[in-house]
């Protein structure tokens, strides 16, 4: 199951800071969006507003036809934050179950997802026992676990090398696949952007408005393979150009 997700006219304001300028972004049920843009525009207050963390000054935020809390109450929507937020004395496996017993929904099986997430061999160690990658890992896995309808994540491959987030990017393909959700994805990673999403929403610096929204037409999920492939290249290529500007050409 998966639900669409609708924003209209939504701004967002701290005080005198305009976080979000009426941001409007329609995604149809099962969509993978990712979110990119400079650093302070808006990607996390937007996560926050669709997640029921945080209530937008102006417009409105539908999910499914309901409001984020409806759909938070009915553990409707999974969340992965920046930061690991696991509970420190519970065990990995345990972590991840509890977010079952919690939700009531079984879902996958949490040892079974530990070792996909590389996590084989710690599924019984304490949090303090596993390094900042391993607990962004098992972070992952319980927001997962309980099969949610939409899946919010923001950065959630930062903390890991390079290796284990291509390898990780495309496991979340893969599952997303067998298993579909709606899924807003924050990332400074602009690869990674174009080699997971159905479409890329690009930021503007603050205010967050949307620059761009760029379709990915290739066919999901998508191998390592995708980043050889013209409309890879050409689609990375206009997003840098847009983040960074005419940098290519300047020289
Ligand atoms: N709780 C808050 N109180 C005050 N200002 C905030 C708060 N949350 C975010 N902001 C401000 O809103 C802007 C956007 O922040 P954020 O959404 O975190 O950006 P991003 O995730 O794109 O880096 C920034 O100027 C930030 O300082
Ligand atoms: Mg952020």
């Amino acid at each position: 199951m998966s639900a669409d997700i609708q924003l209209r006219n939504v701004t967002r304001r701290f005080g005198a800071t305009l976080a979000l300028d009426t941001v409007d972004l329609d995604i149809a049920a099962g969509q993978f969006i990712a979110l990119v843009g400079p650093s302070g525009c808006g990607k996390t207050t937007l996560l926050r507003l669709v997640a029921d963390l945080d209530q937008p000054s102006g417009g409105s935020v539908l999910i499914g036809d309901q409001s984020p809390s409806a759909m938070r109450r009915q553990r409707k929507l999974g969340l992965v934050s920046q930061r690991p937020a696991v509970l420190p004395w519970k065990r990995a496996a345990a972590d991840v179950e509890f977010t079952q017993q919690v939700t009531g929904r079984e879902g996958l099986p949490a040892r079974g997802l530990l070792r996909h997430f590389g996590l084989a061999g710690h599924e019984d160690k304490l949090p303090h026992h596993l390094s900042g990658g391993m607990l962004q890992r098992v972070n992952f896995a319980s927001a997962i676990a309980h099969d949610p309808d939409v899946l919010l994540m923001d950065e959630p491959f930062s903390a890991l090398d390079e290796m284990k987030r291509e390898e990780l990017g495309l496991w979340l393909g893969a599952e997303l696949a067998r298993r579909p959700k709606t899924v807003l994805f924050v990332t400074h990673h602009v690869d990674e952007a174009v080699l997971l999403a159905d479409r890329v929403i690009v930021f503007s610096p603050a205010p967050g408005r949307i620059l761009a929204d760029i379709p990915v037409t290739a066919p999901r999920p998508r191998t390592a393979a995708f980043r050889t492939d013209p409309q890879f290249v050409e689609i990375t290529d206009r997003i840098r150009g847009l983040l960074f500007g005419n940098w290519r050409h300047a020289a």
